[in-house]
């Protein structure tokens, strides 16, 4: 979804926010722009498509300025054409040109304030919705910035982010948060006169301070690196305001808040590719380490370490997971773990769905909210429904600071780092031991745990590593080689039973998203039921067939497939001669010590397949098209 940054300090403005821009294009985004003040006026420089036309753009015309706004755009009102990117000025009135706005989110009422403000004047040149932002602001603007903006949040209907730069306060960035999220970031303090890192403090020296700060605005941590140090979340209903001597916050009324800065922990390297061709090639390697953390953060020796969730797990008698997407699938794992360890009812929610009905809320429910980037806006919508229940939530995120984290009676960390590819990899495989992990909790506090079941447990999570890193390898080869034969195939099937159905499900969203091939996951017992229908000799049929105790039935959906000539590609163990004998391919996975973990390793051969065919079909994996990383609006 869009990306907000800002930048206020001695350095050249363009180049930091093309740099902010940089690391929130994994977000997803089809156009970008920015707005630097420099001799009392606006200049923008907008570009439809990568961001490299707009730093072509900026390279041919530059702009020389310290304090500036910029965006990634995704676009939902309005095609990603230059006239829809952002920043929007204020058009048409005395302040034409003065104003600019970069937003994100939607503003629901668009339509009615555009006809307002067109017939006190305004002139509209975009199709979007945010143009009514600066317009609005102007329209109320008689000098004194805030109050503007005050006045015009106060007409906004919707869920919404936006940054606004002034021509008549060429120093000075004002923020707005309600529903999107937004981070102001502090660097450090610069004596006048003292050179920064690249450029000048010229401008700074001429406006007669003594001392400046460098301050910037994002919509995510990664964005604010290397110059911020400190990082403040704002909160919905605030209003931040950025000048040279720091920030100052304050509610929509205009009372002012204390600000709260902490210090930002993830560091510029953990946001770079480093030696991978692309973060989503990193993120797959990075699995075996990930879990490994996570596995030292909730065990020691042979026992598991309860994070404390505030919550008295030993009543719960009904659990309910809220999650999109790949976390929804590793919610059907989540399932799976709890009812067979702690013996509780669980429901599976698509988050978008459950906000939409009037679900029953019994006295010993708990809600599980599972998300990576902890923003998706339907996710965060279901915990607030839960909440007004009164339903205590658990939030299962990758990002502690997000706001679904905030939200959440309880959290439980995945420690995966950041993740930068759109799709995910290493969050999910994380979540799935975490959900595991969370399962052995509550059948502990229940009594359903005895000291050599939790052994056994924990000894099987502790080799998921070791055995994670065997798959990754060994089933490099023979992944490559199918994807060499099958880039050009039109459509995939994944079969899957048991924990290996979510396996299938999560295959088959891997190969969409990345290849753009159709792809179709379906627990195997379903697939005479109709889509059987589909085989063909050109359909490969991907079959997930570790030796649980389903492996024979998945043999019979084998041989079906084969009996009407489809193309076998099986997942299992590596030894499994009948298994070998029975498929075209074979991609080994190591068989995990506890069969309710194998769809973890299961999983990671189905992550380079889909990394290798989108390689050989040309899309780039790292942000495929139409897709955001995290998805902010409905
Ligand atoms: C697919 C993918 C998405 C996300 C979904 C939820 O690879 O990444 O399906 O899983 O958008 O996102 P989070 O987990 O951030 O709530």
């Amino acid at each position: 979804m869009c990306g907000i940054a800002g930048y206020l300090g001695p350095k050249p403005a363009d180049s930091v926010l093309i740099v902010a821009l940089e690391r929130l294009k994994y977000r997803g985004y089809d156009s970008a722009g920015l707005a630097v003040m420099s001799d009392g006026e606006i200049h923008l420089r907008r570009a439809a498509g990568k961001l490299k036309q707009l730093s072509d753009l900026i390279e041919a015309q530059p702009v020389d300025g310290h304090c500036g706004i910029a965006h990634t755009r995704w676009a939902t009102h309005g095609a990603p054409t230059e006239i829809n990117c952002h920043p929007h000025l204020a058009s048409g009135g005395p302040y034409d040109g003065r104003i600019a706005v970069v937003h994100n989110g939607i503003i629901e009422n668009h339509e009615q304030l555009r006809r307002e403000l067109t017939q006190a004047g305004a002139i509209f040149r975009s199709e979007t919705d945010t143009e009514v932002i600066p317009q609005l602001i102007a329209h109320h603007y008689r000098g004194d910035a805030l109050a503007a903006v005050r006045a015009a949040v106060a007409r906004l209907e919707g869920s919404f982010a936006f940054a606004v730069v002034f021509a008549d306060h060429p120093r000075r960035i004002v923020a707005v948060r309600q529903g999107s999220p937004l981070l102001v970031g502090k660097g450090r303090a610069y004596d006048a006169g003292e050179p920064a890192a690249e450029g000048s403090t010229a401008s700074f020296a001429k406006a007669g301070r003594t001392s400046v700060r460098e301050m910037l605005l994002a919509s995510d941590v990664p964005a604010l690196l290397p110059h911020a140090h400190q990082v403040c979340f704002l909160a919905d209903g605030q209003i931040a305001d950025l000048t040279d001597q720091g920030l100052a916050l304050s509610d929509f009324a205009g009372q002012p808040v204390e600000a709260e800065f902490k210090a930002i922990e993830v560091t510029a390297e953990a946001v770079s590719k480093g030696s991978f061709d692309s973060f989503m090639a990193k993120e797959i390697a990075e699995q075996p380490a990930v879990l490994a953390r996570l596995l030292d953060s909730r065990l020691r020796g042979g026992a598991l370490v309860e994070p404390d969730l505030g919550l008295d797990l030993a009543s719960v008698n009904h659990v309910v997971f809220l999650a999109a997407g790949t976390s929804w699938h590793a919610a059907l794992l989540g399932k799976r773990f709890l009812e067979q360890l702690a013996r509780i009812h669980v429901e599976v929610d698509i988050s978008s769905e459950y906000r939409y009905r009037n679900p029953v809320a019994s006295g010993n429910t708990l809600v599980v909210a599972i998300s990576q980037s902890g923003e998706t806006a339907d996710t965060l919508a279901g915990l607030r429904l839960a909440r007004a229940k009164f339903i205590p939530v658990v939030g299962l995120v990758n990002t502690v600071t997000s706001t679904i984290a905030r939200e959440s009676n309880g959290v439980m960390p995945l420690l995966a780092g950041p993740e930068i590819g759109v799709a995910s990899t290493k969050a999910y495989t994380a979540q799935v031991l975490a959900l595991y992990l969370f399962a052995l909790q509550v059948a502990r506090a229940k009594g359903l745990l005895d000291a050599a079941a939790e052994a056994q447990a924990v000894a099987a999570a502790r080799a998921l590593p070791e055995l994670a890193a065997t798959t990754l390898a060994s089933a490099e080869e023979p992944v490559e080689e199918a994807a060499d034969i099958f880039a050009a195939a039109q459509a995939t099937v994944f079969l899957g039973r048991g924990g290996e159905h979510p396996t299938a499900l999560e295959g088959a969203l891997k190969l969409k998203e990345l290849a753009y091939v159709h792809a179709v996951g379906y627990p195997a017992g379903e697939f005479k039921h109709g889509p059987i229908a589909l085989v063909t000799s050109h359909l490969p049929v991907i079959c997930l067939c570790p030796r649980d105790a389903l492996y024979e039935k998945m043999l019979s959906n084998l041989q079906e497939v084969r009996a009407r000539a489809g193309r076998v590609i099986a997942v299992g163990q590596g030894g499994d001669r009948a298994l070998r004998d029975l498929s075209d391919h074979l991609f080994p996975v190591a068989r995990a010590g506890e069969d309710l973990l194998q769809p973890l390793l299961s999983v990671l051969p189905l992550q380079r397949y889909a990394y290798h065919v989108a390689r050989r079909r040309n899309c780039d994996v790292d942000q495929p098209r139409n897709l955001a990383k995290s998805v902010t609006v409905e």
